[in-house]
């Protein structure tokens, strides 16, 4: 049983994620220089993107995690509410703030956490996700660094799941049509 076998298209390959993660980190160290710096990853598919990116951000800066969840929906879907189940830590006040994500879906996770954030007295909040699904939107919120545009499709590796597994999967990709049968 390799996972691999499960999926019909890669549309990020591992080298062009290495690729995109060391221009971002570049980016973020340069536009962050003097500041302090929290990354902030949404758990748990931006673990994997977490992971590489504060490897390629050479400034000093701090990590933490949050867990959040939407009431309802399927395994594809997401409803538009959202809970704290984890909250942070660290003391926003006066901190830098970017939260790093997988994927910018709907936009309906980050449109009800960024002004939950910014009540805490941040210096700034802004986003880094490293897929972007702008087709799918339904609130007006971007992404201030962003990696890569993807298709109006549900896909899986480099931390997203397909009902928790494929998390582990190095790339990006689109899983075969029979793995979701009978969804
Ligand atoms: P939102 O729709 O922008 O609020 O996205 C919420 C969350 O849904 C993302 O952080 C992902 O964890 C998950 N998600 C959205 N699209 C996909 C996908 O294509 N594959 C796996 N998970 C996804
Ligand atoms: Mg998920």
């Amino acid at each position: 049983m390799d996972m691999r076998d499960d999926i019909q298209t890669v549309l990020v390959t591992e080298e062009q994620l290495k690729a995109k993660v060391a221009e971002l980190g570049a980016q973020i160290s340069r536009d962050y220089a003097g500041k302090d710096l929290l990354l902030v990853s949404i758990l748990k598919g931006a673990v994997v993107f977490m992971a590489d990116l504060m490897r390629a951000v050479t400034i000093h800066c701090s990590i933490d995690f949050m867990v959040v969840s939407s009431y309802g929906g399927t395994n594809t879907q997401t409803t538009g509410l959202v809970k704290i189940v984890k909250d942070l830590d660290a003391d926003l006040t006066g901190r830098d703030v970017l939260i790093v994500e997988d994927v910018l879906d709907t936009g309906v996770t980050l449109s009800h956490l960024v002004p939950m954030l910014k009540m805490r007295n941040p210096n700034s909040v802004r986003i880094c996700a490293i897929l972007d699904k702008p087709a799918r939107r339904k609130t007006d919120i971007t992404a201030d660094y962003r990696g890569f545009e993807v298709p109006d499709a549900f896909v899986v590796g480099y931390g997203l799941d397909y009902d928790e597994k494929y998390r582990n999967l190095p790339y990006v990709g689109v899983l075969k049509p029979e793995i979701y049968e009978g969804e």
